[in-house]
């Protein structure tokens, strides 16, 4: 009887030991793809994929020295007619990777040195409102009336309900960058303390003048604050950017790929303006500048 018992509980033990393993489960077993190992082996192939396309695209686009912008190939009525279709979602359409990329904060930095009479150039929908300090008084411009559609109805929620309001008190005037002097209502030149332009050198159909224009508006001592996009210092992004320039100036109606920090240079060699702060950021395709009217 206590053999028999002995006997069962060995089968019990011998029951619960697995068997080794067999030559076939062995093979099924390193055979069985596992998630890491599926996941890490697709993100390669995603990078090398990604890699391969752009030095080909590299490879392939047409050598374009800085400053390439294909101009010609849209036209400067199609250009503007992009903001007018754009405006009423080109918050949305920015907002995401605006805060991603860290432009909302870049934002703010720039626009707390405003001071007393502003003039906000290509003010866009108006998303730099909420960020001028108290006292400020704004005069936003823009050469589209649904931009300033936008901005007007953002002021408008802005300012309700908080009477003196730096939003609620802004003033809009439909202007073009390279025109601001002969523009009545903005006063004429040395008339403001601040002057204030953020991803609007990329738009102009003359960037160089507008630019000029921004500089002789501000009093002697007065304050020159852009935030801009363009060409990177990184070669192959520039190519890239260069490859497509045009498809992206037809739909948003900039040229992401112009030399901004050459045509800032260009105020400083003819000491209209000193730069106190230059920052890049976005391996360079994002510029940061404060200056100064001299
Ligand atoms: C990329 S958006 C930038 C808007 C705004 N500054 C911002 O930071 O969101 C460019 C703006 O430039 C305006 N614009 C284009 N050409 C212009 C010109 N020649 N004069 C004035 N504004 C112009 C467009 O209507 C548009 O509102």
């Amino acid at each position: 009887m206590a053999r028999r018992r002995r006997g069962a509980a060995t089968a019990a033990a011998a029951a619960a030991v697995p068997p080794p393993p067999t030559l076939a489960s062995t093979v099924r077993s390193l055979n069985r793809p596992s998630i890491p190992a599926v996941l890490a082996g697709g993100a390669l192939y995603a990078a090398a994929t990604a890699a391969g396309w752009v030095f080909w695209q590299v490879q392939t686009t047409p050598a374009c020295g800085s400053g390439c912008e294909a101009e010609g190939a849209v036209s400067e009525a199609a250009r503007r007619s992009a903001y007018t279709a754009g405006a009423a979602s080109y918050d949305e359409d920015v907002g995401l990777h605006e805060r991603l990329g860290g432009i909302a904060r870049l934002r703010e930095r720039l626009i707390q040195h405003a001071r007393g009479d502003t003039l906000e150039v290509a003010a866009g929908t108006g998303r730099n409102l909420e960020h001028y300090p108290e006292g400020c008084r704004v005069v936003l411009t823009d050469a589209c009336d649904a931009m300033l559609g936008v901005a007007r109805r953002r002021a408008a929620e802005l300012g309700a309900g908080a009477a003196g309001s730096v939003a609620g008190c802004a003033r809009f005037v439909r202007s073009d960058a390279e025109r601001l002097e002969s523009a009545a209502e903005l006063g004429g030149v040395a008339r403001y303390d601040a002057v204030v332009d953020t991803f609007g050198l990329c738009s102009f159909g003359d960037p160089a003048a507008a630019l000029r224009q921004m500089a002789i508006m501000l009093k002697p001592g007065g304050r020159l604050l852009l935030l801009e996009h363009g060409r990177s210092p990184v070669g192959w992004l520039s190519t890239l950017l260069d490859r497509y320039a045009e498809r992206h100036a037809a739909k948003w109606g900039c040229w992401w790929n112009r030399d901004v920090n050459a045509l800032v240079a260009q105020l400083e060699a003819e000491q209209l303006i000193v730069v106190d702060t230059r920052a890049r950021f976005h391996a360079g395709t994002t510029l940061y500048v404060e200056a100064t009217r001299v």
